[in-house]
C-alpha cells in the first residue's frame, strides 16, 4: 500500500473551471491511491471555485493570505513516509521541551505538549460552550501547529484523520498499525464496559473493542501520560494527586482502537452533517449526535464517534483528551468539517456562530450535560461580538469572530486549506 504515490496537481483538476480570475491557486497534492476520494473528499474539492470567489470578494479588504500562500493541511495517508516521520519527531520533540504553564498551576505539565493538554484541562468550559467549540478548537489546533513549527522546526501542516479511510480496519491501518510510521499501535487488552453514551438502550455505549491497555507499539510507546485522568473511561487508571487533575500521574498512554465508534464517523454521516444542515444550530446538534434519528444504527455524532476511536487515557478524557497525539488529527478532521459546511455559502455562513438552538453536548463518556445546558443557556444570551477565546499559557487572547476565517482571520495568521 505504501510507497507508490500517484502525484495529481490540484491546479490541473481545477483547471477545468471557470472563475473569476485568471491566476489560480496552485500546490502539488500527493494522493494515497489505496483511498479512492469519498464523498465528502469530492464534496470538499466542488467548494475550491466558492473558496476562490470567496476570496476575490474579500480581496484588499483583509490581508495577506491568498490561496497561492495557504498552507496545506493533509490527511495522514496522503504524507509520504518520511513526512509521516517528520511529524512525529517535531511531536515528540516538543513532548521533550520544558514546560510553560506555572508550576503552581499545572504541575504535572512534565513538557510543551503537556502545557496543551493543561489548558483544555484547566479551560474545558470555554472551549465547549456552543459558542466556542468550533473556533476555540480551530485556534487550539493553530497554536499547536504553530509550536511544531516554531520550537521543534516542523516545516508541514497540521495532518488530519479521515475517519472513513480507516473505518473498516482501524488498526491495521497506516494511522494506527504501530510501525515506526504510524501514531502508535493500539492499547493491549484490558476489560472496560465500552463507552457510556445518552441514548436509549442499545445505543446507550460504544462496545469496547478489545484494546483498553497501554500502546506498546511505535513511536508513542514510552510516552509518559501525567496529566488527569479527570474523567476516564477505562479502569485501573490511577487517581491523580490533585483533585483538579493537574498534578503529575505518570502512566502509560492507553487506546482502544474502535471500529464500533468509527462506524458512526463514516463519510455517509460526514456528508449528511454537512448538507442536511442549513442552519448553524442544527449544523452544530448534528455533529453531537443530537437528537437521535430514529433507526440510525450509530447515533453517536462524528464529534463523538471521532473521539472514541482513540478512546483511552487520556484520549476518552473529556477534559484529558489532547493527552493523545492523535486528537489533533481528529479535531482537525472536525474542522475540515466546518470549513467544508461554511463554504457551502460563504456569505451566509463564515460568520454563523452556534447558539440559540444548539443543544447539550452528549457527555465524553456520560456527565456532561449539566455544564452545557448551563453553557447552551449562556450562549444564547452572549454577544458574541464580545466574546474571547483564552488559551491561557499557550496563546495570547483572541476575539471569537476573527477565528471564523480559516483562510485570513487574526489578521492573516490564520491561512491554510484542506485537501
Ligand atoms: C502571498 O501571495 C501573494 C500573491 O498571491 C503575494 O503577493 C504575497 O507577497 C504573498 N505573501 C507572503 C507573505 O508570502
Ligand atoms: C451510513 O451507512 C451505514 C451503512 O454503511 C448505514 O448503516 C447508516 O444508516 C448510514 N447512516 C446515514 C446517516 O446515512
Ligand atoms: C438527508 O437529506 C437527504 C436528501 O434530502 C435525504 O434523502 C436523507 O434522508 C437525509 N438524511 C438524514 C439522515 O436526515
Ligand atoms: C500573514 O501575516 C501574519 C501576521 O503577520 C503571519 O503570521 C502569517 O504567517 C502571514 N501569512 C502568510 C500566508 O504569509
Amino acid at each position: 500500500m505504501r510507497g507508490i504515490y500517484s502525484l495529481v496537481s490540484l491546479s490541473l483538476l481545477l483547471g477545468a473551471w471557470a472563475g473569476p480570475v485568471q491566476k489560480r491557486w496552485d500546490f502539488k497534492a500527493i494522493r494515497n491511491p489505496a483511498y479512492p476520494l469519498d464523498v465528502v473528499d469530492k464534496l470538499e474539492e466542488s467548494i475550491m471555485p466558492k473558496v476562490e470567489a470567496w476570496m476575490v470578494k474579500r480581496a484588499g479588504k483583509t490581508n495577506n493570505c491568498t490561496l497561492e500562500n495557504a498552507s496545506v493541511r493533509r490527511e495522514w495517508s496522503d504524507l509520504s513516509v518520511d513526512e509521516r516521520k517528520e511529524y512525529i519527531r517535531a511531536v515528540l520533540c516538543l513532548q521533550s521541551k520544558p514546560p510553560k504553564a506555572p508550576k503552581n498551576k499545572a504541575p504535572g505539565s512534565l513538557n510543551r505538549f503537556d502545557d496543551f493538554v493543561a489548558t483544555h484541562m484547566t479551560m474545558a468550559g470555554m472551549l465547549h460552550s456552543p459558542t466556542n467549540l468550533f473556533a476555540a478548537h480551530r485556534y487550539f489546533i493553530h497554536v499547536y501547529e504553530k509550536a511544531l513549527r516554531e520550537e521543534c522546526g516542523y516545516k508541514g501542516s497540521q495532518p488530519y484523520m479521515n475517519y472513513d479511510r480507516y473505518a473498516d480496519d482501524p488498526v491495521n491501518s497506516p494511522l494506527f498499525d504501530g510501525s515506526d510510521s504510524s501514531m502508535g499501535g493500539n492499547g493491549a487488552k484490558s476489560d472496560y464496559p465500552g463507552v457510556p453514551q445518552p441514548f436509549p438502550r442499545p445505543y446507550d455505549k460504544i462496545p469496547a473493542a478489545g484494546g483498553g491497555g497501554c500502546v506498546t507499539e511505535g513511536p508513542f510507546k514510552d510516552m509518559v501520560v501525567s496529566l488527569g485522568p479527570k474523567s476516564t473511561i477505562v479502569r485501573n487508571v490511577p487517581a491523580n494527586p490533585r483533585a483538579d487533575g493537574l498534578g503529575s500521574n505518570p502512566r502509560c498512554l492507553r487506546r482502544d482502537v474502535n471500529k464500533f465508534s468509527a462506524a458512526g464517523a463514516r463519510a455517509n454521516y460526514t456528508y449528511m452533517t454537512i448538507m442536511n444542515n442549513t442552519d448553524i444550530d442544527s449544523f452544530y446538534n448534528r455533529y453531537l449526535g443530537q437528537p437521535q434519528l430514529k433507526g440510525d444504527p450509530h447515533p453517536w455524532g462524528i464529534h463523538n464517534a471521532g473521539h472514541y476511536i482513540i478512546g483511552g487515557d487520556p484520549g476518552g478524557d473529556f477534559y484529558c483528551s489532547p493527552g493523545d497525539p492523535v486528537f489533533y488529527f481528529h479535531h482537525g478532521m472536525l474542522d475540515r468539517v466546518w470549513w467544508i459546511w461554511q463554504m457551502q455559502d460563504p456569505e451566509h455562513r463564515v460568520n454563523a456562530v452556534p447558539g440559540q438552538a444548539a443543544m447539550p453536548m452528549p457527555g465524553h463518556g456520560g456527565g456532561h450535560g449539566g455544564m452545557k445546558t448551563r453553557a447552551a443557556a449562556a450562549a444564547a444570551a452572549a454577544d458574541v461580538s464580545e466574546l474571547v477565546v483564552d488559551l491561557g499559557w499557550t496563546a495570547p487572547p483572541v476575539k471569537l469572530m476573527d477565528l471564523n476565517e480559516q483562510l485570513g482571520g487574526l489578521g492573516g495568521e490564520l491561512c491554510y486549506i484542506y485537501v
